[in-house]
């Protein structure tokens, strides 16, 4: 593939931007600066720089994002910043979008990608995907609220009572609650309906992949193969 086509499909800009890029100097491969917009390539692994950061070719863009309170899961965010903010601006370029929402101040694993098939499979409410938080709530926790939300509570406008698929007591008021749909504010909503108050909502895992402990509040990193893996367990 032609140098051109590579930075471009990247997402660093419509063809003529990538040119520049090129024609300036600031596109090396293997640490030799390319000048040469038309210059061959294969693009299987293919490692690259821009501006001295390096990059390596992705036909399809899979990433975690940590992301923080106070952030939109919205490209023309309304009130606070946008999530797309957080990453660097070839990623939203590429078209690269969020996997399911979070509400503003909930925290926590946020997928993303430019690969619409992915984005749809895990946010079909057809194929249940388990997704584990961590709620904290008002008031204390109480047996009688924990069975509410396993045996299933009825939200306003739903015409069937929405079941929890685990919920455990990890705090007197630290509720760890897995749900298989991802209805708008569905948590929140349920825990209200069970007589408690969510206060803060924490994102741990969406299938069998877990939130990396290392990845800071605002960090993103490549899901490799193992993550791609655990999201299908
Ligand atoms: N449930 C909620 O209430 N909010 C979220 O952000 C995610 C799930």
């Amino acid at each position: 593939m032609d140098l051109e086509s590579i930075l471009f499909k990247q997402g660093f800009g419509s063809r003529r931007q990538c040119r520049a890029l090129i024609a300036e100097g600031r596109v090396a491969l293997g640490g030799t600066v390319c000048t040469d917009a038309d210059a061959d390539f294969s693009v299987d692994d293919l490692a690259f720089e821009v501006d001295g950061t390096s990059w390596r070719y992705r036909e399809r863009a899979y990433l975690m994002l940590n992301k923080p309170a106070g952030y939109e899961c919205s490209r023309e965010p309304q009130h606070h910043l946008s999530v797309f903010s957080l990453l660097p601006a070839q990623l939203p370029t590429r078209g690269v979008q969020c996997v399911g929402r979070l509400d503003e101040d909930t925290t926590g694993l946020l997928l993303l990608s430019d690969d619409g098939q992915f984005v749809h499979a895990y946010t079909s409410p057809k194929r249940k995907v388990p997704k584990t938080y961590l709620a904290t709530t008002r008031h204390e926790l109480d047996d009688r609220q924990l069975q509410a939300l396993r045996d299933g509570v009825l939200l306003h406008g739903e015409n069937a009572p929405i079941a929890a698929a685990a919920v455990s007591m990890r705090g007197e008021r630290l509720l760890e609650i897995t749900v298989n749909e991802g209805k708008y504010h569905q948590v929140k909503r349920m825990i209200a309906a069970a007589g408690n108050r969510c206060e803060a909502l924490h994102r741990e895992r969406i299938g069998s992949l877990a939130l990396p402990p290392a990845l800071a509040p605002g960090a993103w990193q490549w899901l490799d193969e193992a993550a791609l893996q655990a999201l299908r367990a």
